[in-house]
């Protein structure tokens, strides 16, 4: 193997202490008060409940403390409108996260559009979004901001690179564009349509994976020393699998993270970063 190997359990612990002594000074300053995260799961999709209770431990790992309301598969959109307001009201609340995907019957705008801007901590409302896409500061998606401390941190240079990112999703590819068109990397975002996948992605100084399916991004696809981040998390025969052939990628990027291991953590300790960030900025 030639390529780095991005170890994201390592640098997501590094956030996670910078964030527990942000509660400490947090706590101090307002007589004991501690942020508060609100998770919100609909269902019992596997995946979804082994997400969340890790979110959960973290959050409480790092001082803050955890509300959770967990939600039968058949609960109307309505009684799910009505927590969320009840969330955005509640003094002790200062980041809701309400986990996707959402049962059927339940429209995942009209759910995203109702929550308070402030407490949204996935950074998804219109709002939040709107910010990033145009520059301005906000709550910024937990994926595509780990994907971006990981490459800092992978000492990829940003300025002027091409930069490729494989999907159009509003948790990773579209906030994630936008964060490397700030750091102002020539970004190209590919998706399903994309005509020759193989040869826009070969010209990719950074190349990131958010599309769903296991190891679409194979070895002929990378640019020799490109640092590739792989956002999949797919289960497959093989058990976890990322979006990217790691064995095979591994021999020409200069650096990559694994699955699991590499994006995973930085997601759940971006979210404490966030909900530390808006506890800070919410008057209380
Ligand atoms: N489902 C998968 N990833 C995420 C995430 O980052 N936030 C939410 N709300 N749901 C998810």
């Amino acid at each position: 193997m030639s390529a780095r190997v991005i170890d994201g359990r390592a640098l997501a612990a590094e956030v996670r202490e910078r964030v527990a002594e942000g509660v400490r000074e947090f706590a101090a300053a307002r007589d004991g008060d501690l942020p508060g995260l609100a998770t919100v799961v609909v269902g019992e999709d596997a995946a979804s409940q082994v997400y969340v209770a890790g979110k959960r431990k973290q959050t409480e790992e790092v001082g803050m403390r955890s509300i959770h309301q967990q939600l039968g598969s058949a609960t109307p959109q309505d009684e799910l409108l009505d927590l969320i307001g009840s969330l955005n009201g509640d003094e002790t609340v200062d980041g809701i996260l309400v986990q996707l995907p959402l049962p059927g019957q339940i429209d995942q705008d009209a759910v995203i559009a109702a929550i308070d801007p402030a407490k949204d901590v996935d950074g998804l409302t219109a709002t939040n979004a709107g910010l990033l896409a145009q520059g301005r500061p906000g709550l910024v998606p937990c994926t595509p901001r780990g994907v971006l401390e990981l490459l800092r941190h992978a000492g990829a240079e940003l300025e002027g690179a091409e930069a490729v990112v494989l999907g159009r999703s509003i948790l990773v590819g579209r906030p994630l564009a936008s964060l490397l068109l700030g750091e102002n990397a020539t970004v190209t975002v590919c998706h399903s349509c994309t005509r020759d996948l193989a040869a826009v992605c070969s010209r990719a100084d950074v190349l990131v994976a958010a599309v769903g399916s296991p190891r679409v991004v194979t070895a002929d696809m990378v640019k020799p020393g490109a640092s590739v981040i792989d956002v999949g998390i797919n289960r497959t025969e093989d058990g976890l699998v990322g979006d990217v052939d790691f064995d095979a990628v591994a021999e020409v990027a200069g650096a990559i993270t694994p699955v699991p291991g590499g994006v995973g953590p930085m997601t759940i300790a971006m979210l404490l970063s966030n909900t530390l960030r808006a506890a800070s900025d919410r008057p209380r």
